[in-house]
């Protein structure tokens, strides 16, 4: 039996979660949940943003779910995810976009997988306001050993599930020591991989090419912004940010997510698709070793998709997030 961290989240995250927890308890997967929650719920319940009990949690199990959080905006806080992707150091965001059968996209064969670095860049949390003068300054911190890791986690990946190009997405024209610096690591880690062709893109291009010929992707890698914007992006290419999964991954800790955020205008309405959580859960299973547990849900994910009138409206179906959940149910096999 795997302890894992459940962290319901903001939003329509307390909806997702359950779909999620309520699929792997019909599938009897060994999966027992410790429920421990951050964000915008838990500051309006008790003053604090991230309870010492979800961290106690997280460094208990080292494996965690968690659904998407709301930071308070505009009064000072820093970004709960980016805290804690920076404590525990996962500096990889790995998030799989892919064209599925049943889901409708203008696009076929698309498969690529983005690593986005996690914990510096423009989002290093660097930043200063000077009052008289109106000038903020928000540091695009790059270091070398941070884009080493990132890089050689991408390499690596591709050489453990067999694909064949690594992508790295830069602006190493225009910043010329941060993204230098990058496209440097990047070649570096590339001679350790010969097998693997290594390109390199710059970034306004790359958005481009993703847009008009996604399916030439294997494996992409780049910073902590250009990811995050990407990864949107590429949610869009393959029916959007309800069917696109995600992990947080340091050396000897992972937290699970979708790439979406908690979408305050579907919350409480039994709208939300469920897929991207559920595939992120199912991104979990593998990295616990439960390869056919995931797959076995996998399949009945897949069977459900299929069917229009089964799928919440973000596919163009018509079922609520329980009715999808229930479908998915229905067909384990
Ligand atoms: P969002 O990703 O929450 O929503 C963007 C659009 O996609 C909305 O129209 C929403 O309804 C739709 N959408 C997202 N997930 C969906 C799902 N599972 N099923 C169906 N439709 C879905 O982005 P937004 O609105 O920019 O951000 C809302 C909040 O989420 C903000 O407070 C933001 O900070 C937070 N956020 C949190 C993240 C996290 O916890 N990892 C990631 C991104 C944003
Ligand atoms: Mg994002």
């Amino acid at each position: 039996m795997h302890l894992i961290t459940l962290i319901p989240g903001d939003g329509i995250g307390p909806e997702i979660t359950k779909a999620v927890t309520d699929i792997f308890t019909a599938a009897q997967v060994p999966v027992q949940w410790e429920e421990q929650n951050a964000g915008q719920t838990t500051f309006d319940q008790s003053g604090e943003l991230i309870p010492q009990a979800l961290l106690t949690s997280l460094e208990k199990n080292r494996v965690a779910l968690k659904g998407p959080i709301t930071t308070p905006v505009g009064k000072g806080f820093r970004s709960i995810n980016v805290t804690l992707r920076q404590k525990y150091d996962l500096y990889q965001n790995v998030r799989p976009s892919k064209t599925t059968d049943g889901i409708k996209t203008r696009y076929e064969g698309i498969d690529l997988v983005l690593f986005r670095e996690n914990t510096e860049g423009l989002y290093s949390g660097l930043e200063v306001y000077d009052e008289r003068l109106g000038i903020a300054d928000s540091f695009n911190r790059i270091t070398k050993e941070g884009s080493r890791k990132i890089c050689r986690a991408a390499f690596a990946y591709a050489d453990k599930h067999g694909r064949k190009k690594v992508t790295l997405a830069h602006k190493a024209n225009i910043l010329k020591m941060a993204g230098t610096l990058m496209l440097n690591a990047c070649k570096e880690a590339s001679n350790e991989f010969p097998h693997i062709v290594f390109e390199d893109k710059i970034i306004d291009n790359m958005c481009m090419q993703l847009v008009g010929k996604p399916e030439q992707f294997d494996v992409v890698v780049t910073t902590n912004l250009f990811g995050d914007i990407l990864s949107d992006l590429c949610a869009g290419l393959v029916g959007g940010l309800g069917v696109v999964a995600g992990a947080n991954i340091g050396d000897d800790m992972a937290i699970f997510e979708a790439v979406h955020g908690s979408a305050p205008d579907i919350a409480g309405q039994g709208k939300a698709n469920p897929t991207a959580l559920l595939r992120s859960a199912l991104m979990m299973l593998h990295h616990l070793g439960e390869h056919q547990h995931a797959d076995r849900i996998e399949k009945a994910l897949e069977a459900t998709l299929k069917t229009k009138e089964k799928c919440t409206g973000d596919l163009g179906g018509t079922a609520s997030t329980s009715e999808f959940t229930q479908s998915i149910i229905a067909n384990l096999q």
